[in-house]
């Protein structure tokens, strides 16, 4: 059975203060939930901080974004192994607004998984297409084409190492989330792809993530679904209350499942 898996996505917000502020919450309310993996992926400038309030307890941490090469003259940019001495476990990869905002392709985002899994981290893959995209049914053209090219250099060892979230773009931040039959649709679409690549078994064991607009109000209808291993959360994860709702409703429905 795959353990969902939760993460939220801080995105720029949060100074180191506010960071530990908020961690602290979600280590008291959340300490017990054990059937869900939770990740906290705050800005590069809090992983400490938080890293440091959610030792020793379910909570894990995770990154948003890193360079592929190990070291260098690299400027503004952080290394993988820097991440894993910090003490993450998960770093968010292509994420699009990485992809839109800061030119990231499929080519730097393969490098970057790879990269990710040779020093033991485990990528958070994000793919999905743009609203355009949607209306001119280039939906599963757009996805196999982030999954295949991201996933080129992954091998049958390391995809289980790997979760994918499907993050269609113009569900982020809008307000506006797939619903469950669209995004689980595309999840399995997306584990048929696996399937092809690494054969069924291994395909049923990889996590897939739902991410845009993802609520306490949405997360159970969602997380229902077969195919649905959790949620990649943005704007709902950097409050406290809502973050804590959200993973405790998606953990009722988790017991069920
Ligand atoms: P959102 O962001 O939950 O604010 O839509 C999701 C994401 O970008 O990962």
């Amino acid at each position: 059975m795959r353990r969902p898996i939760i993460a939220g996505n801080w995105k720029m917000n949060k100074t180191s203060e506010e960071a530990i502020l908020l961690s602290n919450g979600i280590k008291r309310d959340l300490f017990d939930i054990q059937n869900i993996e939770i990740v906290l992926c705050p800005p590069f400038t809090s992983l400490s901080d938080v890293r440091d309030v959610i030792l020793d307890t379910n909570i894990i941490l995770g990154a948003q974004n890193m360079h592929w090469q190990a070291e260098g003259a690299f400027t503004g940019e952080i290394a993988p192994g820097m991440l894993k001495h910090i003490g993450c476990k998960y770093v968010i990869i292509g994420h699009s607004e990485r992809r839109i905002y800061f030119g990231e392709t499929n080519e730097t985002v393969e490098k970057k998984v790879r990269a990710a899994l040779k020093e033991n981290l485990s990528p958070i893959l994000c793919v999905g297409e743009k609203l355009k995209e949607r209306e001119n049914g280039k939906t599963f053209d757009v996805v196999s084409e982030h999954v295949e090219k991201g996933l080129l250099g992954v091998g049958e060892k390391e995809i289980l190492d790997v979760v994918i979230a499907y993050e269609p773009v113009w569900a982020i931040g809008t307000g506006k989330n797939a619903t469950p039959d669209q995004a689980q649709e595309v999840h399995k679409f997306i584990r048929g792809i696996l399937s092809d690549k690494y054969g069924k078994e291994i395909s049923d064991n990889v996590r897939i993530q739902y991410g845009g607009s993802v609520n306490p109000d949405n997360i159970a209808d969602l997380i229902k679904e077969k195919d649905i291993d959790g949620a990649l959360v943005g704007g709902a994860s950097i409050k406290e209350g809502s973050f804590v709702d959200l993973v405790k409703r998606a953990s009722d429905i988790v017991k069920e499942k």
